[in-house]
């Protein structure tokens, strides 16, 4: 098997593709000809399973697993350096794992702030200052925010505050790396499912879909179409964005 630091394909980084958005982000962005590290947490037979079927259908190179707590200090700069030296080279980054304790504020004890913003805040922090060292010049930045910063709801508080930091982060990101043709741009992705929003009481993702202009809830390839649009030479005039990806749920 070749080296894959020789290889020149483009790559990219997507952490949470053990989940629902973030795996069919990487199914996509390897049909454009990315080589995918698959960030995981707990998920390792759902990481595998995504490396074997990219494998089969893109070639032996097209991708490898990158096991990391994004919560814990030092292992999201971690993860980043061992997938660049991996690959030789990160084009990409989809910044995607997240957490959320959903429940009212006067429940939220102080480990379950520590816990969210270690997960939404403090990973991308620690992932955007790596992309920021290593990421090739013309390279991509996308981070999943969530509609709840900009339609807040009850029983959200650290899972809303914690995403309004990673959009914050991403949108200083944008303009430090800019200079080096680098966008950076944060996704508020509505309620989709498969992923976190099927965890929501059935009754509630049911009204929600009969409520939306399209009559349905979002799926995680509505968001991966997004990402791969972003992640293409055609996204390279867009940067610094909050764009809102929710076929109009909360318009
Ligand atoms: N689904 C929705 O309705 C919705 C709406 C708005 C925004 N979002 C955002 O979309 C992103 C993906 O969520 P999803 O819906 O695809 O849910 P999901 O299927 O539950 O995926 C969540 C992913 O995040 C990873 N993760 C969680 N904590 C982590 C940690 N400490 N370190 C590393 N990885 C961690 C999980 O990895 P393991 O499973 O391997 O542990 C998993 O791959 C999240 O940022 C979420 O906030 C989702």
């Amino acid at each position: 098997m070749t080296d894959p630091s020789n290889d020149s394909r483009r790559c990219a980084l997507v952490t949470g593709a053990s989940g629902a958005i973030g795996s069919a982000a990487a199914r996509r962005l390897a049909q454009d000809g990315f080589r995918i590290a698959i960030g995981f947490c707990k998920s390792l037979e759902k990481a595998l399973s995504l490396k074997a079927e990219l494998q089969a259908t893109h070639g032996d190179g097209a991708a490898e697993v990158f096991q990391a707590d994004l919560a814990q200090k030092g292992a999201a700069d971690e993860i980043f350096v061992r997938a660049l030296g991996h690959f030789g080279r990160i084009d990409a980054l989809f910044n995607n794992a997240g957490a959320i304790r959903p429940g009212p504020l006067a429940s939220m004890d102080d480990a379950a702030f520590d816990a969210v913003f270690a997960a939404n805040a403090y990973a991308t922090f620690a992932l955007l200052r790596q992309a920021a060292r290593h990421l090739s010049d013309n390279g991509r930045i996308v981070s999943t925010s969530t509609t709840v910063v900009s339609s807040p709801i009850a029983g959200a508080s650290l899972y809303a505050a914690s995403k309004a930091s990673l959009e914050l982060l991403t949108m200083v990101a944008a303009k430090e790396l800019a200079p080096r043709g680098i966008t950076a741009n944060a996704l508020r992705v509505g309620p989709t499912v498969p992923g976190l929003f099927a965890l929501a009481p059935v009754e509630r993702q049911t009204a929600m879909a009969a409520a939306a202009p399209f009559g349905r809830l979002g799926t995680p390839k509505d968001t991966a179409e997004v990402v791969a649009f972003l992640m293409s030479p055609a996204g390279s005039w867009i940067t610094g964005q909050i764009l809102t990806v929710d076929g109009g749920i909360t318009s």
